[in-house]
């Protein structure tokens, strides 16, 4: 007996669990109509509201039901067909060369956990069930698997569509969505992350507008420009009220989840992999199979939204050895000497880097052989014979033997024309005939969607890591994708391009990180271009923005906190000013901004690591002191307005609570502000840790402090960093 999935005889199905309920039916015609994804409802007999068949002053009908208008009707995978006009989740060039094709349900199972999702990262099942559903349009001898995974400790729901082509003749997918959303008419708000470079993750939100909102990315990265991801909400829904519907892809390519607001008010989320230049040839026999879309609800506003992607992304998504592992802190060589990086410098950095009490060494990019700036050397992935005569093995191993683990950067999927491997293999490139490529940072993107060209990479990284002297690679990927395009593939089946590369670029990661589990990789492109669930499947961390200055980076990391937990995000104390945008900082702000974050490091020269020693020093003691309650601790935007933020985040089990206060601009005479802590024990007494000034009285009760407050003015009076702009308080709450 199914415990999260409920089928009645009259073909009913009910997902959920004690908080959740995802309901949808089989049609007398025979589609599958959607009725309610939201609070949990239960199963019941009959239920009060769903698609109806009502006189509308607009066209059409279905099967013969004169009233029955498709585009009125809550559908769970519409086909551009009959009455339905709103965008599909399918849309075929059939065998007959038209795209009029109608999905009927044939059958459904219920199999236990969540099975694997073939070629693309997934999440894991857990205690789950998975409802599986057979559509088929017999006609077109197509037919559609819909899965569904139902959790019973995290509320989200998983989906996903296997397409396949039972027929003699190869069809044409043009849409191939992974997910369609169907919502009542209602007045909505809809929240999403965009930026672009050194500025990701800037929240926006709007009410759903009439017509089609479209976030997409066309580039042949998830990219910087929207994450695939938004929220859709109750009207005036806040940070702790109103309910709120998250979706996600777990997909690292071209994207695209839109919001459809059609004649009749309805609402029409869909996601999947972007229409837009994309078709795939489907051979007969054959199936396509469409990316996991993710699906969360909450009734507690957006930290409500926000703890359940939190929670499922470390339980279900980040690789399974690394989720509740305390991250190293590091030095990365970056900041603190970009390409001259040689022996020399490095093994300085490394006594450095143990004297300040770090434990991770990351040598950045410039380590191979001609690589002194950013216009070559990519693929030519063999230490610098001036910089490193002795090698990376024999570097690694001293670095190693003062204590540190030691990391190295790869941008794997590239190649410079001006390199050996381009030299030997200018056909391994992306690109289309006769045109010249287009170059982004003076480099090409190389063909993942080619068998030889993954096996090259995989032996080039797989040299490096067999030493097993590597405990740690950041993943880079600094360009986009243009003339998309790959000589293995026929004309027909050019704008497979991109999506094949996805799938070249995902198995790649599976073989090595199933072959060195326990090397953790960070996902790096330019910051956060492909900073995604899909590349978080095979990598405990990412590095989400190349903006290291904190007042940039308490906006990029607030944004990104919608979704992505602090164990998935790297942090660094960089230099000032600031190499992004000239702005000077204390290292107090640096520290606290980067506290929020599960990696965290320094990336400064020998100079300034030599300067600030003592500020450094105590800065990673508190790092690795806090690292293990980061990376599994539950994080709560408290404040973000124009001139401040504040954050919370709160041990597993609650015994800690650290709050970072900043303030961006000072300004004289302001008023006296509280900041409410949550999710205390308010019968719990807590001590009030304040290693700046200890404070006259420390210990107050979790009530006092949530429904109180505390007192943000008494904070700037205890404050030990100096006035001025750009001023942090950080406070850890200890529960007695
Ligand atoms: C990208 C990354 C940086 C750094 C450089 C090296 O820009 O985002 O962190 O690794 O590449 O070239």
């Amino acid at each position: 007996m199914s415990e999260l999935i409920s089928v009645s005889k009259d073909l009913r199905f009910a997902l959920g669990n004690e908080r959740i309920s995802y309901l949808f039916q089989v049609s007398a015609e025979g589609l599958l109509e959607h009725l309610h994804f939201g609070g949990a409802i239960g199963v019941a007999d009959d239920y009060p509201a769903g698609p109806q068949r009502v006189a509308r002053g607009a066209v059409s009908e279905f099967a013969g039901v004169k009233n029955y208008n498709l585009s009125d009707t809550p559908q769970e995978y519409p086909t551009f067909a009959r009455s339905e006009q709103r965008h599909p989740a399918l849309h075929v060039v059939n065998a007959a060369g038209n795209t009029t094709n109608t999905l009927r349900y044939l059958s459904h199972t219920i199999v236990p956990q969540k099975p694997e999702l073939k070629g693309l990262p997934a999440a894991r099942g857990g205690h789950s069930e998975t409802l599986l559903v057979t559509l088929s349009d017999q006609l077109s001898e197509l037919r559609v698997v819909l899965s569904y995974t139902v959790y019973q400790q995290h509320d989200v729901i998983a989906r996903s569509a296997e397409v396949f082509n039972d027929g003699d003749a190869t069809i044409s997918l043009q849409h191939a969505l992974s997910s369609c959303l169907d919502l009542p008419a209602d007045d909505y708000e809809l929240l999403h992350l965009r930026g672009s470079w050194a500025r990701e993750f800037n929240v926006e939100r709007l009410p759903v507008p009439g017509g089609r909102f479209v976030i997409d990315s066309a580039c042949g990265l998830s990219s910087n420009h929207h994450n695939p991801f938004m929220a859709i909400m109750q009207r005036g829904a806040s940070e702790t009220h109103g309910w709120v519907m998250g979706t996600a892809l777990m997909y690292s390519g071209n994207f695209s989840i839109s919001v459809e607001r059609g004649e009749f008010d309805s609402v029409r989320i869909s996601a999947g992999i972007n229409p837009f230049n994309f078709t795939w040839q489907l051979s007969a026999g054959e199936s396509f199979v469409c990316p996991e879309a993710l699906h969360v609800f909450s009734e507690q506003g957006l930290e409500g939204m926000s703890q359940i992607w939190h929670g499922f992304i470390r339980e279900q998504i980040s690789p399974t050895q690394f989720k509740d592992v305390a991250r190293p802190s590091y030095l990365n060589s970056w900041e603190a000497n970009y390409f001259e990086v040689d022996e020399q410098r490095v093994l300085e950095l490394a006594d450095q880097a143990v004297d300040l009490g770090l434990e991770l060494l990351v040598i950045d990019d410039g380590w191979f052989q001609g690589r002194n700036d950013d216009s070559g050397s990519l693929g030519d992935w063999v230490a610098d014979s001036e910089k490193f005569p002795r090698g990376i093995d024999a570097v690694a191993s001293d670095v190693k033997a003062k204590g540190l683990k030691f990391g190295l950067w790869f941008e794997p999927e590239m190649v410079s024309q001006n390199s050996d491997l381009y030299r030997a293999h200018p056909e391994w490139v992306l690109g289309v005939p006769d045109r010249q490529p287009s170059l982004g940072r003076n480099q090409l993107m190389l063909d993942l969607c080619r068998a030889d060209v993954c096996d090259y990479l995989y032996q080039r990284l797989d040299s490096f890591l067999s030493s097993g002297q590597i405990d740690y690679i950041k993943w880079d990927m600094n360009r986009s994708m243009t003339e998309i395009g790959s000589a293995v593939l026929p004309a027909e089946r050019q704008r497979e391009t991109a999506h094949r590369y996805m799938l070249g670029l995902y198995a790649l990661l599976d073989r090595l990180t199933s072959k060195y589990p326990n090397v953790l990789f960070e996902n790096c492109a330019s910051g956060g271009n492909r900073f995604d669930l899909g590349m978080l499947r095979f990598m405990a961390q990412g590095w989400p923005s190349d903006m290291s200055e904190p007042v940039g980076r308490l906006a990029v990391i607030n944004g990104a906190s919608h979704l992505f937990p602090p164990s998935v995000m790297a942090s660094y104390i960089g230099p000032t000013p600031s190499h992004q945008n000239g702005r000077p900082s204390s290292l107090h702000m640096r520290r606290d901004v980067g506290f929020f974050c599960a990696a965290r490091g320094v990336s400064l020269n020998a100079v300034d690591l030599r300067c600030d020693a003592e500020q450094l020093q105590a800065a990673v003691a508190l790092y690795n002191a806090t690292a293990a309650d980061v990376v599994h601790g539950h994080f709560r935007r408290l404040l973000y307005r124009d001139n401040e933020v504040c954050w919370q985040l709160s041990s597993r089990d609650g015994e800690r609570v650290y709050i970072g206060y900043f303030q961006i601009l000072a300004a004289p005479n302001l008023p006296q502000k509280r900041v409410y802590p949550r999710a205390l024990v308010a019968t719990a007494n807590y001590r009030l840790v304040d290693s700046g000034a200890p404070s006259r009285k420390s210990i107050f009760s979790g009530a006092a402090l949530m429904k109180m407050g505390l007192d943000l003015r008494q904070v700037e009076q205890s404050n030990s960093t100096p006035g001025g702009d750009f001023r942090s308080w950080f406070v850890t709450l200890n529960r007695l």
